[in-house]
């Protein structure tokens, strides 16, 4: 006699190694709390449409909750040789209310059962990363708005180009989180959809009632086909892709805060609760933190490629490499979180080197667009302005002086359009001040921006 669920036509029995390799429920049991909703849902349906009884729906959503109750006390042993999730509770449900836990199943099979757990898992989750996200925004902000005069080098190619404002620099994370928070909402639309009562693939005979089930578990709405209810994983592909990218935008600020604590930049100091030591270097301090995060974005974009592929060229509906679709998903959805936090706790601790930042603009090339502007508002071609400073930084490299430490005597036979003006011209705040354009550096158009991304915080 097997032991198992589906053991009738059998004669054999896997051995236990066998079972194992079969076996999900070593990472499927997070999805207790979903497949308990989700088979309460089905039962109480299965009671409003008389194929099960008020009393054999009470006993089943009270042994349920039971068992609920006693995996979270530690009280129930899974087997792997009952597969998953499913078949563990439901052998339990059996083993303690007798028949009306083998009544359970009616109508409904695993291929929608594991979906429905999935996508009400899913849809849990990106909205705890979005929450996770607004106020890691909440922080960027907060920082920013300390920052819109604290002036710093703005980089391409990691060389120093233009001064710019540290608010400005760091409100770009918030845009880019943005665009990450609009895209996890606009991918609800495919996650919040019902496919529990597709049963195997081609629905059932069973009068089940679809949309009863699909109000009662919250699902905006409800697949219009029964082998893409249980066929479909593209929504695990995009919340692994929304995850792999915010993750990528996570790296890159974490690149940054790396950068800019070294003992070259010294932009920043990070705050010792979030930066850890050498075992024999003594003087180290470490961004453990900020490196983590830079790096885990490999396995969070591994396990998007791992289920774009899983998926490739499967046929329809329902095979067992769709098993595969859990664990990856569980560590991205894990990963995220945690690197959000940790983020976000690193960004309130650290401290803000104001005064060096303010300094380094003042040992560098960074207003030379500015001395070249100045000549284009004197009239002289931007081409030839061009060319002139640049024979002006060139000499000052030689001597090792900046811009504002050249006499004015030598602006004067270099070009006598340049006035005495020419220093307060080139100071980088000033810099910053005459940068009136729609999304620039300048203080005003900064504080423009931090208006605008309040209001989106406060919708
Ligand atoms: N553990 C399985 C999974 O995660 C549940 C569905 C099993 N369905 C089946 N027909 N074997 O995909």
């Amino acid at each position: 006699m097997s032991n198992k669920a589906w053991g009738g036509r059998f004669q054999q029995q896997p051995e236990e190694w066998v079972d194992a390799f079969n076996a999900s429920i070593d990472f499927d049991q997070t999805l207790l709390d979903e497949d308990i909703q989700g088979s309460i849902a089905h039962a109480t349906m299965l009671a409003h449409q008389n194929i099960i009884s008020e009393e054999e729906k009470n006993a089943i959503v009270k042994g349920l909750k039971d068992i609920q109750a006693d995996f979270y006390n530690h009280n129930i042993e899974f087997k792997h040789a009952l597969e998953d999730i499913h078949l563990n509770i439901e052998h339990e449900l059996i083993q303690r209310i007798g028949d009306p836990g083998g009544k359970l199943h009616t109508g409904r099979s695993r291929n929608d059962q594991v979906a429905t757990d999935l996508h009400l898992y899913v849809k849990k989750q990106v909205i705890e990363i979005q929450a996770l996200i607004r106020s890691f925004q909440e922080s960027i902000l907060t920082l920013a708005k300390s920052h819109v005069e604290t002036i710093m080098p703005g980089y391409t190619h990691l060389q120093r180009a233009q001064p710019i404002s540290f608010a400005h620099h760091i409100m770009t994370y918030f845009w880019m989180l943005e665009r990450d928070y609009t895209r996890f909402a606009d991918s609800l639309k495919r996650i919040d959809i019902s496919p529990l009562g597709a049963a195997a693939l081609s629905g059932t005979t069973h009068p089940i009632d679809r949309h009863k089930t699909q109000e009662l578990l919250g699902f905006e709405y409800i697949y219009e086909n029964s082998l893409d209810a249980v066929s479909d994983r593209d929504y695990i592909i995009e919340t692994l892709h929304n995850i792999s990218l915010t993750m990528t935008h996570l790296s890159r600020f974490a690149e940054e805060i790396i950068f800019w604590s070294t003992d070259e930049a010294k932009f920043i100091t990070l705050s010792d609760a979030f930066s850890t030591g050498s075992s024999i270097m003594p003087q180290k301090k470490n961004p453990d933190m900020a490196e983590l995060i830079r790096g885990k974005v490999g396995r969070t974009t591994g396990h998007l490629m791992s289920m774009l592929v899983t998926l490739k060229g499967l046929p329809l509906a329902y095979n067992k490499d769709l098993q595969e679709d859990k664990e990856g998903l569980f560590d991205s959805v894990r990963t995220i979180k945690g690197s959000l936090r940790i983020f976000e706790g690193m960004l309130n601790t650290l401290t803000v080197n104001t005064n060096r930042l303010n300094e380094t603009v003042h040992q560098d090339f960074s207003n030379a667009t500015e001395l070249a502007d100045y000549l284009v508002d004197k009239n002289v071609p931007f081409r030839t302005a061009h060319e002139i400073v640049g024979k002006i930084v060139f000499e000052c490299i030689q001597q090792g002086i900046y811009l504002l430490d050249v006499p004015f005597e030598h602006y004067q036979e270099l070009n006598d359009k340049i006035e005495e003006d020419v220093y307060d011209y080139l100071k980088p705040e000033n810099c910053l001040n005459r940068r009136k354009s729609y999304g620039s550096t300048g203080q005003d158009a900064v504080r423009h921006q931090l208006n605008v991304a309040e209001n989106i915080l406060k919708q």
